[in-house]
């Protein structure tokens, strides 16, 4: 074993955290450099506690004051709009200077929220870093959430100011946003002061609301007053932003990240995992309002001085399956980063992968794959045409970067398909039974995280420390819970399997199917309803909707399902995927009441399955296996 060899780098860590985490320090600037390196206190455990610095000085700023301000920061590549655009660390300052004096001169101010509602062009993440640069707290959503979504955001982060573009591009059609946010600031209670709105040429939006102003011309205003603020220090445990993820219910929690210990450990992360140095490129395929996009299209790549890709398109379609191969070789991608369903759905398309031929790939040196299990068809075909190393890493929007990877800047170790191999330095992962035991070797159980968490993982929920415990800290004291089930190998590879609780991720997203129950049980007609995910050869999995309808409906079920359908997409969004339900009489539950959800799931799924001894009526079941199969499930080939 040599000594960069990943068990050496692991073992320092087990051996001394702390100093491992100081050495790491080093890989950022510091304004005022941490002496504490870790620290349990009244609210929880804390990196780098007497740290300060500030994210978009090391960034941004840096690169350009150690002589790189010609090196490229971002590549905005759009087949949507058929541009490109080549920003470098120069150009990328003056951007975010001028963005930052736009939203002082708003009243934009340290600790203050600011939630960016945009889709995948480079202001966003001048946006982002333009927050970052006055230490204001950014809230990314996505922008295939609906407005419902957007209200639930804005009421919990209660941003002062709401940064926005005209609208999003979709194949075949433009999501107009300024109706979503009007919609939004008019369900949320609270109102932020301003929306700053970027125009689009492909669909401007009407400035008529008392909050409305103009992007364009408040950032040249800004240019022109010469109102470019400095970078505020914060300290390393102030909140840099709130990612909204999916929770149980319908009220998604607000994941907090901080200034250092992220910027830490994703500097690590880029070097030992991605294996990426500075001017080189490095491209991650998914969207901003991801922590994907937070991680490693933003923060990650720039933190070390790479050049990022932002690619306004999809997999497939814009033009075709190409579209991945030719935005590698046009920009010289290193690593691609992207979510297996991409694949996919290039595969789908181009199953003999013939476009690659169109394209010299020869500057691609691995392919990340992360956001859902990476199936070992999908490895295999990526593997057999690209010629390259296929990596899958494990990790949450909480966790902000790698628990289990590969660490390829450190070693390729041996891949073993279907797992995301071992832990990084940071993270012991164990397998525990519900008694919190750890369990052998090849038995599946909860995956958790032995405490404390490394840096870069939340160390908290926005304002809602006891929903935090509650969430994650009390089901397996001593351990951080993942939500995930799975096991470890005898070489201690580790296998996710399944979630253990009601979150499905269609298609990379993680969605929560309680969410959709509440938005269809507001149905007028609708009694009670079930939300599973369902296997799906394109998106990995996909929500069905059982709906038991009101004694005494007799309107055509059909219409029914397609309110249904449409309250999902108009309340959460299109991103929900929510496209199919079916009427049944009755639900499956246990004697105490608990639906039945994994005993459906398995029987639509077409896996072997039992009646659960706790069952009431063991008759419905038969009912519900007939119903799915009237809409063709289970499918044979999944
Ligand atoms: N704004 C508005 N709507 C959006 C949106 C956005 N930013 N992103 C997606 N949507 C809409 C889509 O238009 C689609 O709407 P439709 O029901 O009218 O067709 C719906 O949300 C579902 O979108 P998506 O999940 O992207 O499915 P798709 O069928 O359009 O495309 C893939 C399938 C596989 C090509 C696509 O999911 C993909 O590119 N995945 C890559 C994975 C990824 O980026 N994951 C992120 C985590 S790493
Ligand atoms: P998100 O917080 O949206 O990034 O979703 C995180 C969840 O996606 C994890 O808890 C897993 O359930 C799933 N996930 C992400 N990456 C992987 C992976 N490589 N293998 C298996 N599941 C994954």
């Amino acid at each position: 074993m040599t000594e960069k060899a990943y068990q050496a780098v692991y073992q320092s860590w087990v051996e001394a955290p702390e100093a491992f985490w100081r050495e790491q320090a080093q890989l950022i600037d510091w304004s005022r450099p941490p002496e504490k390196i870790f620290e349990t206190n009244d609210t929880g455990d804390r990196w780098y506690v007497d740290g300060e610095m500030n994210t978009c000085h090391n960034c941004v700023d840096r690169h350009v004051e150690a002589g790189h301000g010609d090196r490229t920061a971002l590549i905005y590549d759009s087949p949507m709009t058929d541009s490109k655009q080549t920003i470098s660390y120069a150009d990328l300052l003056e951007r975010v200077e001028c963005v930052a004096g736009m939203m002082q001169a708003h009243g934009v101010e340290k600790g203050d929220r600011v939630i960016i509602y945009m889709p995948m062009i480079a202001e966003t993440a001048i946006a982002a870093l333009a927050c970052a640069r006055l230490g204001a707290v950014h809230s990314i959503v996505f922008g295939g959430f609906a407005a419902a979504e957007l209200a639930t955001r804005i009421d919990d982060a209660r941003p002062k100011m709401i940064l926005a573009a005209s609208c999003g591009l979709e194949p075949g059609r433009v999501v107009a946003y300024k109706p979503l946010i009007d919609g939004a600031i008019a369900l949320a209670s609270h109102k932020p002061e301003h929306v700053i709105m970027l125009q689009r040429p492909q669909e401007t939006a009407p400035l008529d609301q008392p909050y409305d102003a103009d992007w364009q011309t408040s950032e040249d205003k800004a240019r022109a007053d010469n109102l470019r603020p400095a970078c505020v220090p914060v300290k390393a445990t102030d909140p840099l932003y709130i990612l909204y993820t999916s929770g149980t219910t319908g009220i998604p929690k607000g994941v907090v990240r901080d200034n250092g210990g992220h910027l830490v450990a994703l500097s690590w992360a880029m070097h030992n995992v991605y294996n990426i140095a500075a001017g080189e490129v490095f491209w991650s395929a998914s969207d901003f309002g991801w922590v994907v996009g937070h991680s490693f299209i933003l923060y990650g790549p720039l933190a070390i001085g790479a050049t990022s890709v932002i690619y306004e398109g999809k997999p497939v379609g814009t033009p075709d399956a190409g579209a991945f191969w030719r935005v590698i070789s046009e920009h010289g991608v290193k690593a691609l980063f992207t979510a297996p369903t991409a694949f996919r759905a290039i595969k789908k398309q181009d199953p003999d992968a013939k476009l690659v031929a169109d394209y010299d790939l020869s500057c691609l040196k691995t392919l990340y794959l992360a956001g859902e299990r990476v199936d070992p068809d999908t490895i295999n075909w990526a593997e057999g045409h690209l010629n390259i190393p296929v990596i899958d890493n494990w990790w949450q929007t909480e966790t902000g970067w790698p628990i289990c990877g590969n660490p390829v800047g450190i070693e390729t170790l041996p891949i073993k398909k279907g797992s995301p191999a071992l832990p990084m330095p940071g993270y012991h992962v164990d397998i525990v039974d519900d008694e919190n035991q750890p369990v052998a070797a090849g038995e599946t159980g909860a995956i958790v995280i032995k405490l404390p968490l490394p840096p870069g993982c939340l160390p908290s929920l926005w304002e809602n420390e006891d929903g935090f415990k509650q969430a994650y800290l009390t089901d397996y004291p001593g351990y951080y819970k993942t939500g995930d089930a799975g096991f470890l190998d005898e070489d201690g590879y580790l296998y996710v399997m399944s979630r253990t609780d009601d979150i499905i991720n269609v298609a990379g997203h993680r969605l929560s199917t309680g969410g959709m129950e509440e938005v269809l049980a507001a149905h007028k007609d609708i009694a009670e309803c079930a939300v599973l995910g369902v296997k799906d050869a394109l998106k990995g999995e996909i929500p069905i909707g059982l709906l038991v309808l009101n004694d005494g409906v007799n309107r055509d079920q059909q219409e029914i399902i397609g309110e249904a359908v449409q309250l999902v997409r108009d309340q959460i969004g299109p991103v929900a995927a929510f496209k199919i339900a079916i009427r049944v009489a009755r639900l499956p539950k246990t004697r105490s009441g608990k639906i039945l959800r994994g005993t459906i799931r398995k029987i639509a799924n077409g896996e072997a399955w039992s009646v659960p001894a706790t069952i009431d009526d063991p008759a419905i079941l038969d009912e519900i296996r007939a119903e799915l199969v009237t809409i063709g499930y289970p499918k044979g080939d999944v």
